[in-house]
């Protein structure tokens, strides 16, 4: 017997869809970022190098574009953002070494430059939000968004103690206990979006020039349309 191809083709086409189906199903969390809140920017930088890079590199960006993009004096910049010895005008990298890393975590942590690109911000906003207590994992903690994550919730001290929210047989959102960590909730909620706003901004960091040449071009088109439209009036007139 000969296989329809038409048959075959509607399965092929139908691939993609069980693709997705294998994908999380946990809810994202809206993040909408904005290159323009500096302040924002700025913060989200600094709980990056205080918290992320010491496992993370952002291997695309430079430590001085970044001070001058963010708005931050090279001197500032220097005493609160770089560790010691490290020359303003490098990479942002750390030290940590690939094999090690990947002995103690089973996965080397990633390049994070492009993560919201790749992610999109609304999922990484999520994952930051997602981690919870769990003993059978080995940095007992694991996350609701990204199940088994070879990563430890590097922001527990400022979160607190995250709970998975369990009701008979279903689990849904996260609960911390109260008291356990040094933010409030919403404290914590805002330095989240603060660090994938920066995080947004390492992967795009043109963005902010690139709205603004667009603003310049849409002037510049709607007083061309003005000069075309009194010159075709002119023209017009010789006709008649
Ligand atoms: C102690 C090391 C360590 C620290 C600190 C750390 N991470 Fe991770 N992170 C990892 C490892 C390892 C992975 C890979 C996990 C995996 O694939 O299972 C990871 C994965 C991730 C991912 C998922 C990347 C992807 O696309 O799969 C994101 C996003 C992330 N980390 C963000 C952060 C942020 C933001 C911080 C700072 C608040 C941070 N990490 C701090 C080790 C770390």
């Amino acid at each position: 017997m000969r296989f329809p191809s038409r048959l075959v083709a509607g399965l092929l086409l139908l691939l993609p869809v069980f693709a997705l189906g294998a994908a999380s199903s946990y809810p994202l969390e809206s993040m909408r970022p904005d290159h323009s809140n500096l302040p924002s920017l700025q913060r989200g930088a600094a709980l990056y190098m205080n918290y992320c890079l010491g496992c993370h590199s952002l291997q695309h960006q430079r430590h001085n574009r970044t001070a001058e993009d963010l708005g931050i004096p090279e001197d500032l910049y220097r005493e609160y953002l770089l560790f010691d010895d490290v020359d303003i005008g490098t990479h942002i990298t750390n030290a940590m070494p690939n094999l090690g890393a990947r002995e103690w975590f089973g996965v080397a942590p990633p390049d994070l430059t492009m993560v919201t690109r790749v992610r999109g911000s609304a999922w990484v906003y999520t994952f930051l939000k997602s981690f919870y207590l769990d003993a059978s994992r080995p940095f007992g903690v694991n996350n609701a968004l990204f199940e088994n994550v070879g990563m430890p919730h590097a922001l527990i001290e400022l979160q607190g103690v995250p709970r998975l929210n369990c009701n008979g047989g279903s689990c849904d959102g996260i609960e911390v206990e109260e008291g356990t960590g040094m933010m409030s909730a919403s404290d914590y909620e805002r330095a989240v979006y603060d660090l994938v706003n920066f995080l947004d901004y390492t992967g795009e960091p043109y963005k902010q020039d690139r709205q603004r040449i667009g603003i310049y071009v849409l002037l510049f088109l709607v007083i061309l349309f003005v000069f075309t439209f009194l010159l075709g009036r002119e023209y017009h007139k010789e006709v008649h």
